[in-house]
């Protein structure tokens, strides 16, 4: 079968640059049309130079990288320094990048692959705030007929919020973005908290990522390290969660994960509950069941993975 083709649409962030490895470990499976950034756990200008550098440690400069949204499209931004660390990514040295970073804007790379694109052909993967793709569809709603689904990481229901009591970042940093995209109609199968706070990086699964020897292997197990400070005392746990890498892993072998087909609704006005996401897990309305909910995954099984294709980077 011929691979599948996705935009990651991302914030790094170590735990994107991370998806992003993996991603781009499986091009018999995926075929990355472009990575486009957006302002999210840090500032654009440090998001896209850092989606160019984990190009450049994969060996892959010949993806095109692309600069979109620096802000969000009502709120003012909001910004993960203290997770992440000033650069996005800590736990790997800065460089500069090989990697160029095209001209275009995101968005408009967004609407002109999709348009030329077959019909439901393209998988949107946003691993951030959702305002590169809500500007996509707002200004060109013909897109969405060349959109074969969306896997976002974002929203919480059982886990509650990691950035307010109520909102996971992604959906907090740009609510209007996240309601536009979660009613665009179009399939989407969402990994909220209550499935990327199964995956923990623990001391042991860094340490055998480590072990693999070679350079992606190793910028992931420093950023890790790194990542798991933060939340390892946040959440008592024994890692940090590696949210958006769920993502991708999804895509590559679904059979890890259970989902359950909801309606998702965002909080877009109060302010005490602003980018809650409200799942209605139970069918307890008749609203649209307008995505894939996914609720549990087998996290032995998804550090396998992860493993095995960060491996092949060492071939
Ligand atoms: C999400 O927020 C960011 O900090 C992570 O990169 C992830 O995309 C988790 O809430
Ligand atoms: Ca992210």
């Amino acid at each position: 079968m011929a691979p599948r083709p996705i935009i990651i649409d991302c914030d790094p962030g170590q735990d994107d640059a991370v998806a992003l490895f993996l991603a781009m470990s499986s091009p018999d499976e995926l075929d990355i049309l472009g990575i486009t950034t957006v302002a999210g756990n840090v500032p654009l200008a440090l998001t896209q130079r850092n989606a160019r550098m984990m190009c450049d440690i994969a060996g892959r400069t010949a993806i095109p990288v692309f600069a979109g949204c620096e802000r969000p499209i009502v709120r003012e931004a909001i910004t993960a320094e203290y997770i992440h660390g000033n650069t996005g990514i800590d736990g790997v040295d800065v460089f500069e990048p090989e990697t160029p970073l095209q001209e275009k804007h995101a968005v408009e790379f967004i609407v002109e692959t999709l348009l030329t694109a077959d019909e439901h052909s393209v998988t949107l993967v946003p691993t951030g705030p959702l305002s590169n793709i809500a500007t996509a569809i707002e200004k060109e709603p013909a897109i969405l007929q060349h959109v074969r689904e969306i896997v976002v990481m974002g929203g919480a229901m059982r886990e509650g919020g990691n950035r307010s009591p109520s909102a996971e970042f992604n959906v907090l940093a740009d609510p209007q973005a996240a309601d536009i995209v979660f009613s665009c109609g179009r399939p989407i199968t969402v990994m909220g908290l209550d499935v990327t706070h199964q995956v923990l990086s623990t001391r042991e699964r860094v340490a055998r990522i480590r072990a693999l020897g070679n350079a992606v292997a190793e910028a992931t197990a420093g950023m890790l390290s790194f990542f798991h400070r933060y939340d390892t005392g946040k959440y008592g746990s024994e890692g940090a969660p590696l949210h958006d890498p769920c993502t991708i892993a999804w895509l590559l072998d679904p059979g890890l994960f259970q989902t359950r087909a909801c309606n998702l609704s965002v909080e877009t006005e109060s302010e005490l509950t602003m980018g809650h996401t409200a799942v209605d897990f139970w069918h307890v309305t008749d609203r649209p069941r307008n995505v894939h909910w996914t609720y549990a995954v087998d996290a032995n099984g998804f550090y396998e993975l992860l493993n095995d294709r960060l491996a092949r980077f060492g071939r």
